[in-house]
């Protein structure tokens, strides 16, 4: 058990048995115990996003998880997250492809891009596709077209920022005059009876007949293609299209008082508790 008083942080860290609700509802591996190589030796007490726990068991630890917070050699977390690569002062879209993107997810967009590239296709179609899951990558992916394109519109173009928010609802609904089909990985995701919400029907009707319509369509026809394990993309492949179609704010992405910084911080500091 840990001492009675909030010491400074000391070198040793004591063992500290979890109570079993926070055991049984696997919440063990939202607290991290110090690196072996950590100044600061205190438990780092990760707090689960809302998002991510209702609708489990371990929407009913929060109270759980608080009480651990008041041991005095533990805190929730706050900054930098001594598990994660530091993130550079002024991060760049390159930044979060490297350093907070999973391998599945950024292997994805980079072959997106890829294949949009390799069909001949404009740099906003390719730079729609480098883009249009970046919010399943760092984020969230329940309306993960929405929340990307929120995340980028002010840094693209227009086009850029709409196709992406509308191949969300494309990609439910085929257009056989390209070629498009519903997806086979749907069917296995979702089951063969699901059925798009309302709200996703009617975003697709509106989508066919915007001006812009081929451009979402094509982020969804380069997207299918891109699910080949064994590819192997740079990400200095599209740094050309990058610097020409992404405006990389001086400050660093998150830190440029945008109406969508805070989108970015959260990816830079995903764990934090407030
Ligand atoms: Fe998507
Ligand atoms: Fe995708």
């Amino acid at each position: 058990m840990s001492g009675s008083a909030k010491a400074p942080p000391s070198s040793r860290v004591l063992p500290h048995e979890l109570p079993a609700s926070l055991r049984d509802a696997g919440l063990e591996n939202w607290i991290r115990e110090p690196l072996d190589d950590a100044v600061d030796r205190r438990r780092r007490i990760i707090m689960p996003p809302a998002a991510a726990i209702i609708g489990t068991p371990a929407a009913a630890c929060q109270g759980a998880l608080l009480a651990e917070a008041r041991h005095p050699d533990t805190i929730f977390m706050m900054g930098d997250n001594p598990a994660l690569p530091k993130m550079p002062e002024r991060p760049a879209l390159k930044d979060f492809f490297l350093l907070r993107f999973g391998p599945i997810p950024r292997m994805h967009l980079l072959q997106s891009a890829r294949v949009a590239r390799e069909n001949g296709l404009g740099e906003k179609v390719i730079m729609a596709c480098l883009l249009h899951d970046i919010a399943i990558a760092g984020l969230l992916p329940a309306n993960h077209g929405y929340w990307g394109a929120q995340l980028v519109g002010p840094y693209v173009d227009a086009e850029v920022a709409w196709a992406i928010e509308k191949h969300e609802a494309l990609r439910y609904f085929p257009d056989e005059s390209v070629g498009y089909r519903y997806p086979q990985a749907y069917v296995d995701y979702f089951g063969p009876d699901y059925r798009p919400p309302d709200y996703i029907r009617r975003e697709h009707e509106a989508a066919r007949r915007h001006r812009w319509y081929m451009t979402s369509r094509l982020v969804t026809i380069n997207d299918i293609y891109s699910f080949d394990p064994a590819a192997v993309v740079d990400y200095d492949e599209f740094e050309d299209i990058v610097g020409r179609n992404f405006r990389q704010p001086e400050e660093g992405l998150g830190f440029d008082g945008s109406p969508v910084a805070h989108m970015w911080r959260t990816m830079i500091w995903p764990n934090n508790f407030l």
